[in-house]
């Protein structure tokens, strides 16, 4: 019994074997007279690297944190006026004991633009194209700034902070921020001096 199954199973793998030798054959004669290549997507299929930047900033969030709300009819909207110019340097933040807030959640400033939790108190960066946001900046520094998560993506500096510390923008490939980078570069320049982060003491891991 066991011999014809196994006898069973190898024919059934030999038909198998030719009926798809024959389905590459006939795939063969067709692309040959269709002419069908196989093409690679540049820029995520995008005109340039600036258009594909743009288009990971907007349906990536940046704008979420790093552009100022102003109110609108349903609530807070981003203030593109001030796009991507982080937290407003004058804005004072909300008053808060930071040992309730580690304890009990986070606070959020209704610009998006401050975080408050058990790390301190972060201020979304200045990401225009001014000197007081990532116009001095190399490329290689925004590279280091999101995948080893370096404060201004130099060495020696602090580790990048929450919410932005967890954000997918430290997954993304080096094309991918590259043109982000690129699109960043090309933003109407915001003068916008971030306060400095509060940072608070690590807290003492659960039990
Ligand atoms: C949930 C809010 C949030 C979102 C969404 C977000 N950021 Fe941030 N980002 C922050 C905060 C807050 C900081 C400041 C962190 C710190 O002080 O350590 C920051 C810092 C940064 C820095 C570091 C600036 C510096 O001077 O070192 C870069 C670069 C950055 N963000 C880029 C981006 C990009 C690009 C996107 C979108 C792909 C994005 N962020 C989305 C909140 C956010």
């Amino acid at each position: 019994m066991k011999r014809i199954s196994t006898t069973a199973i190898i024919l059934l793998a030999v038909a198998l074997i030719s009926t798809q030798c024959t389905d590459e054959k006939k795939e063969d004669t067709t692309s040959a007279t269709s002419e069908v290549k196989p093409t690679v997507a540049q820029f995520g299929g995008f005109d340039s690297q600036v258009k594909w930047g743009e288009r990971l900033v907007t349906i990536c969030g940046c704008n979420d944190c790093h552009t100022p709300k102003k109110m609108g009819p349903n609530g807070p909207e981003n203030d593109m006026s001030k796009m991507l110019s982080g937290h407003p340097g004058q804005m004072p933040t909300p008053a808060f004991d930071s040992k309730e807030a580690a304890k009990k959640g986070l606070i959020v400033t209704q610009t998006f633009t401050s975080w408050t939790g058990p790390w301190g108190t972060t201020y979304a960066a200045n990401l225009t194209s001014d000197s007081t946001g990532i116009g001095n900046w190399k490329e290689e520094q925004f590279l280091k700034a999101l995948h080893e998560k370096k404060w201004m993506g130099l060495d020696n500096t602090r580790p990048l902070m929450p919410p932005m510390s967890m954000m997918p923008a430290t997954e993304m490939n080096d094309d991918e921020l590259k043109a982000i980078f690129a699109y960043l570069k090309t933003t109407p320049p915001v003068k916008n001096v971030i306060p400095e982060a509060a940072l608070l003491p690590p807290p003492a891991p659960a039990k």
